[in-house]
């Protein structure tokens, strides 16, 4: 059941999104956003590669906000996070992709959506070759569990099995499978399958 009665992404107005890990496979997700009108900001730990993608934004209708920090170092993250959010506002959609290095880090994102009064859809991605990722994990739990204002979303990333074999997905592959969540603000999206876990490649 949805968390959110009818609230439908299409009947918000654009504001500031975050994406978590948005220099790697999800940049296609950051330039949609910000042509999009959404001004995103985009935490990775490279410099060099958000200053890239924020370039690419130039003449677009939304924008793209580097956040150079490591994920993995919970203080510098959550203040990080707080200081775009006096800056650019209340964070209304996050996009997560963060690695199981950084178990603290959904929480810290969770936590300073949840200090907000407005509603923030999170899509959590995980994709993982060494353990099925449609299993829910703790993680599912916590977040699932805090409810309104935070809205839980899923983004299970699989693989493709074709001709008889296997292969683990694209990046342009994961990253519309990403849009397509976000634009139906689906609960659980699955990309590619999981099953049979044996047969990933
Ligand atoms: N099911 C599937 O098919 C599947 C699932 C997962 C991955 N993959 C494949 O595996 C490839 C590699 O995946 P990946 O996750 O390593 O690469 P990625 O998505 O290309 O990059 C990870 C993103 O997270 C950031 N990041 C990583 N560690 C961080 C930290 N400690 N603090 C802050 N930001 C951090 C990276 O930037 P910085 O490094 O600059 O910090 C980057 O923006 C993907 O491109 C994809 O092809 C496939």
């Amino acid at each position: 059941m949805r968390q959110d009665g009818a609230i439908g992404l299409r009947r918000l107005s654009r504001g500031h999104a975050l994406v978590v890990g948005g220099t790697g496979m999800l940049r296609g997700v950051v330039t949609w956003l910000a042509e999009q009108g959404w001004a995103a900001s985009v935490v990775a730990r490279g410099r060099e590669r958000l200053l890239a993608l924020r370039d690419e934004a130039e003449g677009l209708d939304g924008s793209i906000r580097p956040i150079p920090v490591d994920y993995r170092d919970s203080g510098a993250l959550r203040a990080e996070l707080l200081s775009a959010v006096r800056s650019a506002g209340p964070i209304r959609l996050a996009v997560c992709w963060i690695h199981s290095t950084a178990p603290e880090a959904p929480g810290v994102v969770a936590e300073v959506l949840r200090r907000q009064s407005t509603p923030c859809r999170y899509f959590r991605v995980r994709g993982s070759p060494a353990r099925d990722p449609s299993v829910p994990d703790s993680h599912d739990a916590l977040l699932h569990g805090m409810g309104p204002p935070l809205l839980y979303r899923r983004v299970i990333l699989g693989f493709r099995r074709d001709d008889g074999g296997s292969r683990w997905l694209t990046d342009s592959e994961m990253a519309s499978g990403v849009i397509e969540a976000v634009r139906g603000d689906s609960e659980r999206t699955m990309v590619g399958t999981t099953e049979p876990w044996s047969a990933r490649p």
